[in-house]
């Protein structure tokens, strides 16, 4: 079988920072480590960290000792506030891309600007955003919601997106709110901040770029990363035999049938290893 492998799958700087830098403490056996959240959404990598004894915690009231590791998510202006209260200590390994949009709506709200956010309400990055914001804000995932908006003529509002938004579901968006503006009046007070990161987009274009050339194409991601889903949902438009997976484990020989040429791309959470089993094994078995 021949067998392609996305250049830019896996793991992506932010993710990779972060990785890099729980296990240089697992070396350093600091002890008492904890991360807020899955550390990134691979259950594989969870579950290793686990067993090297790094602890899950889903709130920093929970904790009053030890290091707390925060994710390259972000979060909250309130979380750094009550580890500091605490006098708890972290290490934070937030994505600079993500620490960025931090800046933007932090600034930008204090302004008086009313932040508008592009993404996934439930994801923690956008839980992230959203507390650094003082004033109002609005999160929109899809087309019906941006046409529902509302304006006032004295509205200032700002744009951002989540790092991992689909690039062409932004610019729709953008243009259903600019068309919005413009009969609102709010034109000149508005701006539009594209805050996907690069990565995603590169990601994303060689995903779509691959589905198109091969007979089945294999997603590789954790069941709760959002940019693994982006993904697939990407590449099932393009080629019908699109798969999402986790490991080998999930790989059927039904997947393969009639394909002489095999795509691979993985989230942005799949660790390089898990990555190349996946290659090793539909070379040598399908
Ligand atoms: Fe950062 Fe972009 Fe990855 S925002 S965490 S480098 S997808």
């Amino acid at each position: 079988m021949k067998v392609i492998t996305a250049k830019s799958s896996g793991f992506c700087f932010g993710v990779k920072r972060a990785v890099d830098k729980v296990y240089s403490l697992i070396d350093k056996e600091v002890e008492g480590v904890k991360t807020l959240g899955p550390l990134i959404h691979n259950e594989n990598v969870t579950e290793e960290l686990k067993e090297k004894g790094i602890q899950l915690i889903n709130d920093v009231n929970e904790v009053d000792d030890g290091v707390v590791v925060l994710r390259s998510h972000g979060v909250a202006k309130e979380v750094y506030d009550t580890l500091n209260n605490k006098s708890v200590d972290y290490i934070d390994v937030t994505c600079p891309f993500v620490l960025k949009i931090h800046r933007i709506v932090e600034e930008e709200s204090k302004k008086g600007s009313k932040i508008i956010i592009l993404g996934n309400k439930d994801h923690p990055e956008i839980k992230g955003i959203c507390g650094w914001i003082s004033g109002e804000y609005i999160i929109i995932e899809n087309k019906k919601e941006a046409e529902n908006l509302v304006f006032n003529v004295n509205d200032k509002i700002v744009v951002v997106a989540q790092t991992t938004f689909n690039t062409k579901k932004f610019k729709q968006l953008v243009e259903i709110l600019e068309k919005k503006w413009y009969y609102y009046n709010v034109l000149k007070s508005c701006k539009v901040l594209n805050t996907i990161c690069n990565a995603t987009e590169i990601r994303q274009s060689e995903a779509r770029d691959l589905a198109k050339s091969v007979d089945t194409m294999l997603i590789i991601g954790g069941k709760h990363s959002s940019n693994t889903q982006k993904l697939f949902e990407i590449c099932k438009k393009e080629c019908e035999n699109t798969y999402y997976i986790q490991t080998i484990k999930d790989l059927h020989y039904n997947m393969f049938l009639n394909s002489t040429c095999v795509g691979i791309t993985a989230g942005a959470s799949t660790p390089k290893k898990i990555i190349e089993e996946v290659q090793e094994h539909v070379r040598n078995n399908f």
